[in-house]
């Protein structure tokens, strides 16, 4: 269990200490502390709904949209999101012009942001020519962006990783960042990895290429007027303190979604601010998952995220195990959750209706 020395100190100032001067455009800055990175399949908009009740002050960052689904399908569709601002939306694309319109279809849509991958190594991304591959071009980068700054308020940012395939030397990522700041970028997401093209699956490039975080902290101080966003590897509270006094934010993907009451504590930690206890969230979300039920939405879709809620507490596998059982049976409802807490107890367990404060509180007190 964490330490409480390592949860309770004067947030030293954090929030002050990573607000950059940088140019963000013409809006008030948003707070990058704390991200939810992009993961397609698991950031969609209910994800962030439910994630934003856990935590107030992420920024959210919704699953990459390739430019071409946004300007051929049905965009509205995939734009409609609520209850989960501040958020951005992730575009994956290569064409200016393509970016450019779909970047004002996002602020027109409300986000908060938009944020162009540069990261993405999977086969059909890489045969698009997007996502990572683009770490080669980074003229055709400063294009994009330039072209989406043009046309939008909201600021444009780049996620992208430290090098691709033998590119992988710190000269090559400086070069990448000063041409892409060239053309007026100022906040980057760092997942502090290299992308291997053409040999590992999307998973091995999340975990087999070695973190290498002093890129991130060394490119920091080469370009002091912009924002850089660590990501990768950030798995727990005492790391995320370790780090972010080195660098403008951190952006977390896998550890909040398979356990997304670390976004509580990551709030207290950060913020001093007590979230919602695991029983009250999923009260709240079941009231959105009947809303959105009324509206055609499957249940499937929505329940899903919920596989981790209780991460840490007794039952948590039982309500795990019953919700996959019964959340694809076509004309379910709502009950499926409520008998999924029955039979695992947790609607009786003192822990699940207890915030992340009182539950160090009651452990402090058993120590
Ligand atoms: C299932 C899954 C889907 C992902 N999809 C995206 C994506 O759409 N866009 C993106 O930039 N990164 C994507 N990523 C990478 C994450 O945003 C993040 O960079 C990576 O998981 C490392 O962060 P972590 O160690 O905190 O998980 C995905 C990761 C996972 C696990």
């Amino acid at each position: 269990m964490l330490d409480r020395s390592l949860i309770d100190p004067n947030p030293m100032g954090l929030n002050t200490l990573n607000k950059s001067t940088a140019n963000l455009g013409t809006l008030a800055p948003l707070d990058r502390t704390l991200s939810l990175a992009p993961m397609m399949g698991c950031t969609d908009r209910h994800c962030r709904y439910l994630f934003r009740l856990l935590s107030p002050n992420t920024l959210m960052y919704s699953e990459m949209l390739v430019t071409g689904a946004l300007l051929h399908g049905k965009a509205a569709h995939f734009l409609r999101h609520g209850g989960d601002e501040p958020c951005a939306l992730q575009l994956g694309g290569n064409d200016p012009q393509d970016l450019a319109a779909c970047a004002r279809m996002v602020e027109d849509a409300g986000y908060q942001e938009v944020n162009l991958n540069v990261g993405c190594p999977s086969d059909r991304v890489q045969s698009g020519g997007i996502g990572a591959c683009l770490i080669a071009t980074p003229a055709l980068v400063a294009e994009c962006v330039a072209a989406m700054q043009a046309e939008v308020k909201i600021p444009v940012t780049v996620k992208t990783r430290i090098g691709l395939n033998d590119q992988d030397d710190y000269e090559h990522f400086h070069h990448f960042i000063e041409t892409v700041r060239e053309a007026g970028c100022r906040v980057f997401i760092i997942h502090a990895r290299k992308a291997i093209l053409g040999g590992l699956s999307p998973k091995d490039n999340r975990e087999i290429p070695p973190l290498k975080y002093d890129y991130v902290y060394r490119i920091k101080a080469d370009f002091p007027d912009c924002q850089f966003i660590l990501n990768g590897g950030i798995n727990d509270t005492a790391t995320a303190l370790a780090v972010l006094p080195k660098v403008d934010g951190l952006m977390l993907g896998r550890a909040p979604y398979s356990n997304p009451y670390l976004l509580a504590e990551l709030e207290w930690a950060l913020y001093q601010h007590t979230s919602m206890d695991r029983l009250t969230a999923l009260a709240d979300y079941t009231d959105y998952m009947v809303r959105n039920i009324e509206t055609g939405e499957p249940l499937k879709h929505m329940v899903r995220h919920l596989m981790g809620l209780f991460t840490g507490i007794r039952g948590a596998r039982s309500f795990r195990r019953h919700l996959g059982a019964h959340m694809f049976e076509t004309g379910s409802g709502t009950e499926v959750v409520e008998q999924a807490l029955a039979e695992a107890g947790l609607n009786h367990h003192a822990e699940a209706a207890e915030t992340f404060v009182a539950q160090q509180a009651r452990q402090q007190q058993y120590r």
